[in-house]
């Protein structure tokens, strides 16, 4: 064709020509599985080249069919914009609440970010890591999202790496760990209230159009007043057997936020992270910001599943030795408080062994000369044995104890400071408060800036000193009881570091000291505390072997706040002392601390000939059960909340033997509970059982059959009847199998 004869038309042919061809539209979709053994998320870039949930459900097997997804919904989003982005920004086309927002180097605060690449990696059979890495087209910045997958465990482990390379750095004023999206008619959402003494309360919502926000500005702590854990049931309320559910945490031990938001075509939005609240994060260039994991279990089949599956991944694979053992333990703190002395301490010793427990566990008002610690007001900080209290030390207490054949632990509270003490008078600079405004405290204390390396120097050689001290230190019970007020680090200050960097830096700063102490002490059992609200997260705990639930140790309140934190751990994590609380006897405290990780807070001395010998026989039917309750399947037979018992289960891997609890929770007359069977789960249909109840009370005989068989099949259909009511309100079942 002559040049002179190229028609108008054939210019618009050769400009569509081309302009189709280098159009994103073009572009192969990339689609991208999350898939676990019965769950499948679709991640997929659309013509702009940005990417998107398309999918989630259970998985779809023809790989070929995975790109025809998306078509099949027809939002609208002309008007409404992009609820489905699976890394939302902020400040370009996105019109929702975004996942990330920056403020750039030169002050801008757009971001876009699109498809660049991903990367998978088998690790082993069962585990998979995906990585996708997002960038800015105009700006140096990029984000590089993680997605750890358990096949077996139905669990997803989500976080995200956030990097820039711009001449100066970015404010980081969002950066949220996942941004989920769910396509389903109706959404419950169960969440977790905490406050002191009342921890882990559940309260469920149906999820309504606009956003519902669960979050935490404490900064040393998440789970005062609300819990980063929470339960979605998708279309209608899962029950423990029947449902989809995901079971949710967001792994950060200080402030949280939790966005569930039900966009205007009605579907689930969920953004989790960092509480942004202060906390706007100055990002140097070349660095990499590495959000907290959202974790989350799936289930189709309901809440029992999802939890056993949580429960099993944490034991496998994150808590400080999940399959390992644990000691027993005699704690002094409601039997002293802080009126001790070395006599009186090692009186307490022959007290454990007699009753048979692992370790004595010597509990805070150890320490501090200059301002003695005899109460919560003067001390924390100084870190010495007090002379007058304990004029051996803690080496003798750790002998003496051995003598006696018990192993030594120490109570520690090394995040935290008294204006009464020598550590305030010298390092003020190492607190957090505000110069120029009168101090606010916390059960009399404050919070140490764990921003500045020279504080956490020194949390780390409280911890380490002990060791070196007494290398038999065989526990630590690590607490923590303030939240921070008046936040500004001088630390920070003199570094020339934003303040907003303070929150995140805090808790960063105390990961990197437990880094290193497990790098020293790798095995020692340590107890994670925070009397008030709890303090346990799945970061946390793979420093961590256990935590304490709550001060409250109401035997009865306890069976409601056990059930509650056992959705999310496994029993081998939480620590129940037996106390002087509440109006139960001895038998019922004791069968309800059962359920986990077994301790004691009592004066030996105090029992009756008779709580001693139950004492004593209850401690050694633990031993021979403990490995069902920390390492088994557990099932929630029979819910307190709608019931008047609670029934709760734990069953062996081979489905061998199995341990049930069952407890009356209403006391009023004539009530039903004792008329019900309860049918129990978890066991071999095939298989034949003997049932026997244990931990019964000096001369209170039993009223079961003992040692009747059953098969399983009629134990998980018909049931058994514990025969729990205001005589026996306590009643523990052993099962085993008869070959
Ligand atoms: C917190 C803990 C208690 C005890 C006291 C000591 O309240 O929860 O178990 O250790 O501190 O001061």
């Amino acid at each position: 064709m002559n040049r002179k004869h190229i028609t108008r038309f054939d210019y618009l042919l050769i400009l569509y020509f081309f302009t189709f061809l280098l159009s994103p539209s073009f572009a192969q979709k990339v689609t991208i599985p999350i898939a676990t053994a019965d769950h499948m998320f679709l991640l997929q870039t659309d013509n702009q080249n940005r990417l998107r949930t398309v999918y989630f459900g259970k998985p779809i097997e023809n790989e070929s069919e995975w790109e025809s997804v998306s078509s099949l919904s027809k939002y609208d989003e002309n008007n409404s914009g992009i609820y489905n982005n699976a890394y939302t920004p902020a400040g370009t086309w996105n019109l929702s609440d975004p996942a990330i927002q920056v403020k750039h180097a030169d002050g801008n605060t757009s971001l876009e970010l699109k498809y660049v690449s991903h990367k998978q990696e088998q690790l082993d059979g069962n585990v998979t890591l995906i990585n996708i890495l997002l960038k800015d087209p105009v700006y140096p910045f990029e984000v590089n999202l993680y997605y750890k997958v358990w096949k077996n465990e139905n669990l997803v482990e989500q976080w995200v790496a956030i990097k820039h390379n711009e001449s100066n750095p970015v404010l980081l004023q969002k950066y949220a760990s996942a941004n989920l999206f769910f396509s389903n008619k109706d959404f419950y959402l169960t969440s977790f209230q905490g406050e002191y003494l009342k921890e882990m309360q559940p309260i469920e919502n149906k999820l309504e159009q606009g956003i519902k926000t669960i979050d935490s500005k404490l900064g040393t702590r998440a789970m005062l007043m609300q819990t980063p854990n929470f339960m979605i049931s998708f279309g209608h309320p899962a029950s423990e057997t029947e449902g989809t559910v995901l079971l949710g945490q967001l792994a950060w031990s200080g402030s949280f936020k939790l966005d569930f938001e039900i966009d205007s075509n009605k579907n689930l939005r969920l953004i989790t992270g960092i509480n942004p609240f202060a906390s706007e994060y100055s990002l140097a260039p070349n660095k990499t910001f590495t959000t907290p994991s959202l974790i989350y279990a799936l289930s189709n089949n309901g809440v029992g599943e999802a939890s056993r599956n949580l429960q099993d991944w944490a034991r496998k694979y994150r808590v400080l030795d999940g399959q390992g053992e644990r000691l027993t333990l005699l704690n002094n703190w409601e039997a002293t408080y802080f009126d001790f002395n070395e006599n009186k301490i090692v009186g307490l010793f022959k007290g454990a062994k007699d009753i048979g427990v692992d370790l004595f566990l010597l509990d805070d008002g150890w320490f501090g000369n200059k301002y003695p610690r005899n109460n919560d007001d003067a001390g924390l900080g100084d870190w010495q044995e007090n002379k007058k209290k304990l004029p051996h030390g803690i080496g003798y207490l750790v002998k003496e104890a051995k003598k006696e054949g018990v192993k030594f632990g120490i109570w520690i509270e090394p995040e935290m400071v008294n204006p009464k003490s020598e550590l305030y008078e010298k390092h003020l600079d190492w607190v957090i408060r505000q110069p120029q405004r009168p101090e606010i405290y916390y059960r009399n204390q404050m919070v140490l800036d764990l921003t500045n390396p020279e504080v956490q120097d020194f949390v780390f050689g409280i911890v380490d000193d002990l060791f070196v001290k007494n290398p038999e230190l065989a526990f630590i019970k690590w607490d923590c009881n303030a939240v921070i007020f008046n936040a500004y680090s001088e630390y920070l200050h003199k570094q020339g570091i934003p303040q907003s960097n303070l929150y995140v830096d805090y808790v960063k700063g105390l990961y990197s000291v437990l880094e290193r102490l497990r790098a020293k002490y790798p095995k020692v059992p340590m107890m994670l505390c925070s009397g008030g609200g709890g303090r346990a997260d799945y970061e946390f705990l793979k420093y961590f072997t256990e935590f304490w639930p709550s001060d409250d140790t109401e035997p009865l309140e306890r069976i409601f706040l056990q059930w509650n934190y056992s959705y999310f751990f496994p029993s081998i994590t939480t620590d129940n002392h037996v106390t002087d609380w509440g109006k139960q006897p001895l038998k019922f405290r004791v069968d309800v601390a059962s359920m986990g990780k077994l301790g004691f807070d009592i004066v030996t001395d105090h029992l009756s000939p008779k709580d001693r010998i139950f004492c004593k026989q209850a401690i050694s039917n633990y031993q021979t059960f403990k490995n069902i309750v920390w390492h088994g399947n557990q099932y929630r037979l029979v819910d307190p909340y709608k019931n008047d018992i609670a029934s709760i289960m734990y069953v062996t891997k081979d489905k061998s033997r199995a341990v049930v609890f069952n407890y009356l929770v209403n006391n009023r007359f004539n009530i039903t509970a004792t008329k019900r069977p309860v049918v129990f789960n978890g066991l071999d249909k095939n298989k034949k059982y003997s049932i026997k109840e244990i931990n019964l009370y000096p001369d209170i005989p039993s009223t079961l059959e003992q040692n009747k068989v059953y098969s399983g099949d009629f134990l998980m259909k018909a049931g058994y009847n514990p025969d729990v009511n205001l005589k026996r309100t306590s009643v523990i079942l052993e099962i085993n199998e008869v070959k």
